[in-house]
């Protein structure tokens, strides 16, 4: 969504600048592969996994949607999705690359932020090629080099990495940036040195170790990991957070990873820098690591906004654990599918891959278990199921697990498999499981209602498929609305005759309203823009900063079936007639209704007025529709 603040951060003309030297078709094509289809160009949605294209980007609106899942914007929303960025890095991304400067249009405090991250940005890529630079060339880093070699990694994956080393001395990083113009407190805040306890100095914060730089999705330095050389502690040192580094957000290897992901519509994710690493050289591009800790909330929803699809593979050890599983939960709470992959004991991906090969570890993924299946498997693998309370307190908890399953089929084959391999009776299994599902049971129906409106809320917003909920005349009626918007947009003489015989306010779906709104202003702005080539995209779009408004009015201008009737004119009316009638008919039912509950309670008054309206709505229909009764 569009932050308002992050909006007014930039003049309107910047924005327009950007908005004109940049070309929709050319950003999308950077990511996903486009054929021409007249003056839209379709191709496979890179935000949800389709066989058939429905991902369609307009050239001349300049606006792209997809009638598969209902994803929808200008070009800044595009980068804003794909890039996994807020409005205001989308701007600065695309002003860039457009060679529009923003400068000038910054308050002095978003002008000094922004340049204070600047520059660290710039520590970063310097402190990152200065430990590459040890690593390749320096006689100290000899041990540091035999020890990537002694791991098994190649010199093209330790360039690809960037892999790197901090030498001993407690003032390498120091001397040297300070060297090249950093300022001490720059260093400091960017987590390379840290002030000395006794007071004024300065220390390097890594130092012996062997240098893993953490990205951002598009490659650029905002963190390290330093790994020892041999047995001492701690094991690895990463950077403190830091206004570049977030450790809870960020996804190691994501940048290189983000490519094969989208291709693959999976991510893997493991658990440490050389697990990552190791994947990669083998040829497992799709993977990324998430650094030691449990899988948090962001870091879920910015992998499974690459992929629908994530297989975790940590340790054995580690994947059991309570924090791992919270994690696996919390992707599947945004919506991707989760698998696990259960490694040999004792083994982490890189271990495995060195021992077993590229085959085994691909047939780990490939038998990869949905969460389900995976506690039972963990429940049953730990029961020793020689002793009968063993099996009784596991077949406890697999009935606990499986009562959360909402699919009664999916439970009872679950139950069927779990008995089987604790040696309990099924028919048991299955009534202790029914008993806790109804105990349970209206509160997950209140749940599940729940998520069924989300589900519809949602879809509302986003795609027309909500169609298929309502009933026909109110889907004719959607459908001749959005087809009206198109066309006023198209032609000002449409946009006119529509202002006189409509108000905005019978439009009976409220994003309706906004849009009709939104072409009007727009065109009394700009008058001079409407020629017959109609409204230019950012015209319209720059008067919506409801994003999820803005989704669903891409789709509309981009148009559902993309073709525009021939006659504008003649189309427009039809779709103003259709439109009126059911207002004045929806109307008219409604008064009617009243009517009869009032001639109950007897309110003269009120009655009166409704008649008055009512005679009102006749007379309308009369005057306004029949005489275009031939038309419809
Ligand atoms: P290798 O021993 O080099 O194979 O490392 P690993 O990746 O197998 O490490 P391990 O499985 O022990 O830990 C997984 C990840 O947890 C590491 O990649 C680190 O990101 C993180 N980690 C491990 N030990 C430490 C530590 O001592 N401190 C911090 N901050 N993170 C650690
Ligand atoms: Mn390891």
């Amino acid at each position: 969504m569009r932050g308002q603040g992050e909006r007014r951060m930039y003049s309107e003309e910047a924005l327009c600048e950007i908005r004109a030297r940049t070309d929709i078709v050319e950003v999308v094509s950077g990511y996903v592969l486009l054929k021409q289809a007249g003056n839209t160009y379709k191709g496979l949605c890179p935000f949800h996994t389709e066989k058939t294209p429905s991902f369609t980007v307009s050239a001349d609106k300049q606006l792209f949607y997809c009638f598969g899942c209902g994803v929808g914007g200008d070009v800044f929303s595009f980068v804003m999705k794909i890039e996994n960025m807020n409005f205001g890095d989308a701007v600065r991304m695309l002003a860039e690359r457009a060679g529009v400067a923003l400068s000038q249009d910054e308050s002095p405090e978003a002008r000094a932020a922004r340049e204070k991250r600047r520059r660290l940005y710039e520590c970063m890529e310097a402190a990152c090629s200065y430990y590459e630079t040890v690593f390749a060339k320096s006689r100290d880093a000899k041990e540091a080099r035999d020890y990537v070699k002694r791991r098994g990694l190649s010199d093209e994956t330790a360039r690809c990495f960037r892999l790197g080393y901090a030498p001993r001395a407690w003032d390498s990083v120091l001397t040297t940036l300070t060297g090249s113009g950093f300022l001490r407190e720059e260093l400091v805040a960017a987590g390379l040195i840290i002030p000395s306890k006794s007071g004024k100095g300065h220390y390097d914060r890594f130092r012996g170790r062997l240098m893993f730089p953490i990205t951002d999705t598009s490659g650029r330095i905002i963190g390290f990991g330093g790994r020892v050389l041999d047995d001492s502690e701690p094991k690895y040192l990463n950077s403190p957070e830091t206004a570049l580094f977030r450790k809870g957000k960020t996804v190691y290897g994501l940048a290189l990873a983000k490519n094969s992901i989208r291709n693959e519509s999976r991510a893997v994710i493991v658990e440490g820098y050389m697990d990552a690493i190791m994947c990669y050289q083998f040829g497992f591009k799709n993977v990324v690591a998430t650094l030691g800790t449990a899988l948090t909330k962001e870091q879920a929803d910015t992998v499974s906004r690459y992929a629908p699809q994530v297989i975790i593979a940590y340790d054995a050890d580690a994947a059991g654990g309570a924090a791992t599983l919270r994690g696996m939960e919390l992707l599947a709470g945004v919506g991707a599918g989760v698998k696990i992959a259960i490694l040999p004991q004792g083994e982490d991906p890189d271990s495995m891959l060195r021992k077993c090969g590229k085959e085994a570890f691909a047939e780990v993924l490939e038998d990869a278990k949905p969460l389900t299946a995976y506690k039972l498997h963990l429940i049953t693998s730990q029961a020793d199921t020689s002793k009968l309370d063993e099996r009784i307190k596991a077949a406890k908890e697999v009935a606990r697990v499986l009562a959360n399953v909402e699919s009664a089929v999916e439970r009872v084959e679950y139950a069927g498999k779990a008995a089987k391999m604790l040696g309990v009776s099924q028919e048991a299994m299955l009534g202790d499981i029914n008993r806790l599902v109804k105990v349970s049971g209206s509160r997950r129906v209140k749940r599940r209602s729940r998520e069924a409106q989300d589900r519809f809320e949602a879809s509302r917003y986003t795609s027309f498929k909500d169609d298929i909920a309502r009933s026909d005349e109110v889907v004719q009626v959607l459908k001749a609305e959005r087809l009206l918007l198109r066309l006023m947009w198209e032609s000002k003489e449409v946009l006119e005759t529509a202002a006189k015989r409509l108000k905005w306010d019978e439009l009976s779906d409220e994003r309706h309203r906004t849009l009709a709104r939104a072409i009007e202003e727009s065109q009394d702005a700009h008058p001079e823009g409407m020629g017959k080539d109609g409204l230019t995209s950012g015209q319209v779009i720059g008067l919506i900063d409801n994003g999820g408004i803005l989704e669903y009015a891409a789709g509309i201008l981009v148009g559902e079936d993309e073709k525009l009737p021939d006659n504008l004119k003649k189309a427009a009316e039809d779709c103003i007639n259709v439109i009126l009638e059911h207002h004045l008919l929806d109307r008219i039912r409604e008064i009617e209704k009243e009517l009869m509950s009032l001639s109950c309670t007897g309110e003269m008054q009120k009655s009166k007025e409704l008649l008055a309206e009512l005679g009102c709505l006749k007379k309308r229909i009369s005057e306004e529709l029949q005489p275009f009764r031939g038309t419809l």
